[in-house]
């Protein structure tokens, strides 16, 4: 088996706080922060909206796998979209990047925080309340599978969060603003 890296990956739903924790860490560790998503956006040139309608979901999936190989083994935040665990070989690349944490939150709050948002291609259909409710149903376990632990942040500040992920991750002390 491989050894892993030394980075943080948020795995997890849509709305369970992996983009603002990210930046969190980033700030309180120092570390480069990467995120899927906005890799695959520059790439394009456009947003993820745009990308899934242009040039479908399939082509997303591909483009995300590739920018998931290019991630450098260093010390990193890692901030993933989150389908990400869908294909198995990226499965097997997330964990070799280091600690993965996967956040998730009750169907109601993570309702609640993706509707301020409208930028979610797959909840874009006449019921997204019920798709969502699908989509974490059956991709709750595999979540769960892929991470070493799981932070439920339904009722969690953005810096409760942050606090209990570092307190999970072993960190070089210096490395902790
Ligand atoms: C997706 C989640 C999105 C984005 C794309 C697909 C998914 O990222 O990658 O819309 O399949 O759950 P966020 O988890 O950051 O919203």
């Amino acid at each position: 088996m491989p050894e892993r890296g030394g980075a943080i990956v948020l795995i997890g739903f849509m709305g369970s706080g992996k983009s603002a924790a990210g930046r969190r860490l980033e700030m309180r560790t120092g570390w480069p922060r990467y995120d899927t998503d906005a890799m695959i956006s520059e790439r394009f040139g456009s947003s993820i909206n745009e990308i899934f309608a242009q040039h479908g979901e399939s082509e997303f999936r591909r483009r995300e796998a590739e920018v998931l190989l290019e991630l450098p083994r260093e010390r990193a935040i890692v901030v993933t979209g989150g389908g990400i665990v869908l294909r198995p070989g990226n499965v097997e690349c997330i964990r070799e990047l280091g600690t993965v944490v996967n956040l998730t939150a009750d169907e109601q709050t993570l309702f609640d925080r993706v509707s301020r948002r409208t930028s979610r291609p797959l909840l874009q259909g006449p019921d997204p309340a019920g798709r969502l409710r699908e989509l974490v149903r059956e991709r709750g376990s595999l979540y769960r599978s892929v991470a070493d632990f799981t932070l439920d942040t339904s009722h969690l500040t953005r810096d409760e969060v942050v606090k209990a992920i570092l307190a999970r991750v072993e960190l070089p002390r210096h490395d902790v603003h």
